[in-house]
């Protein structure tokens, strides 16, 4: 079976060095917020191109923090897309504030603007852009909208480390943004892990006050923060994982630039091409086919493991069903939620492998 994740695959070298953080961590007897994070945070900035980055928990706080950061909350809305992880909007509700669901353009899964023009109203704080399967488009589009309606633009990165378009390097092109080092993303730790950026140094410090139950001294509490504080191993482990990011991000990009040009199937079709290649990072290759059920079943008997991304989209979850969203509906992500199928895609995946997706989704018989 050609496995849908690689951590089995990864070069022993890298076992070896997240070995040698680990026991170092446990060396230092410093298990939480320590040198290690201090460092991470340093390497995961200049890794962005930013002045700062804040570790935290993971990437739902990450979402939060954001924007409480911001002084976004009870009483304001927030619009984002349905077509990404349930954290992306829990991350909105946890904040204190409303969450409005915009659809999606069907050629790239990501959220339209015209669509987030319907969601607006006077309310309207922000909107929560989500580079999903590590896309980032648009930028211009969207710092103009944002500008012109006089909200803020913050980017959920989760699936997009190191993505740069021409506007800049994701993370540092809206207000703030928050990123997941799950273990399955481009940069992952060995557990939960996460970062807010920003390139505005009073988000950074609200951020590190929060991260810590809004503690700005020992025992001295200025706002009512959360635990969201980074571990020492994760960190250790993070940084052990930075170096080999750039190129495990080329492999991605060389496997999914065989995809597109190998797959031709007249029930298979690919999302739209990046704007310039490093403003995809391809966390995720998906396809659309109006059989995907069936084309995965095939795949499967061919070896080929797949997974859905997403598919229930958020406005369909049993605990979203009174959602705001666009009054002229969300069909462009329940049309996604039922074609998309995501290919395996991690650098572990060899030619040989991607050749023999190409053949099985090109072999497949619909009839
Ligand atoms: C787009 C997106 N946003 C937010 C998150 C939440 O990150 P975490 O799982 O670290 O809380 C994820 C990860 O699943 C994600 O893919």
């Amino acid at each position: 079976m050609i496995p849908f994740n690689g951590f089995s695959r990864e070069p022993s070298a890298l076992a070896d060095a997240e070995v040698a953080a680990a026991r170092r961590v446990i060396d230092s007897h410093w298990y939480v917020l320590g040198p290690e994070v201090d460092a991470f945070e340093q390497e995961w900035a200049a890794a962005c191109n930013a002045p700062a980055s804040v570790g935290v928990a993971n990437g739902l706080d990450a979402i939060e923090i954001c924007l409480r950061s911001l002084g976004i909350g009870a009483g304001d809305e927030v619009i984002t897309t349905p077509m990404t992880a349930f954290a992306t909007i829990l991350g909105i509700i946890r904040a204190g504030a409303t969450p409005v669901l915009a659809d999606i353009d069907e050629h790239t899964a990501l959220l339209s603007p015209e669509s987030v023009r319907r969601c607006v109203t006077p309310r309207t704080r922000a909107v929560l852009l989500v580079h999903l399967y590590g896309q980032v488009r648009q930028m211009t589009v969207w710092t103009n909208l944002c500008s012109e309606l006089g909200i803020q633009l913050i980017e959920d990165c989760a699936q997009a480390h190191l993505a740069r378009s021409s506007e800049g390097a994701a993370g540092l092109i809206g207000a703030a943004s928050a990123w997941s080092f799950y273990p399955t993303k481009n940069l992952g730790a060995v557990g939960d892990a996460g970062a807010v950026v920003s390139h505005d140094s009073a988000v950074i410090e609200k951020a590190r006050l929060l991260r810590n139950y809004g503690q700005s001294t020992r025992y001295e509490h200025v706002e009512i923060g959360l635990n969201s504080r980074l571990d020492e191993l994760q960190a250790a482990i993070l940084r052990a994982r930075l170096p080999l990011l750039v190129e495990f991000t080329e492999r991605r990009r060389a496997i999914a630039e065989q995809y597109r040009r190998g797959i031709a199937h007249p029930l298979v079709s690919l999302l739209a091409e990046a704007e310039v290649p490093e403003a995809h990072v391809h966390h995720l290759f998906v396809v659309t086919s109006p059989t995907r059920d069936a084309l995965a079943a095939h795949l499967r008997s061919c070896g080929v493991e797949t997974l859905i991304h997403y598919p229930i989209p958020a406005h369909l979850q049993p605990a979203l069903v009174d959602a705001r969203r666009d009054p002229h509906g969300l069909t462009g992500a329940e049309n996604h939620a039922r074609t998309c199928l995501s290919l395996p895609c991690h650098p572990g995946v060899s030619d040989a492998e991607v050749a023999e997706v190409i053949a099985a989704v090109n072999s497949f018989d619909a009839s």
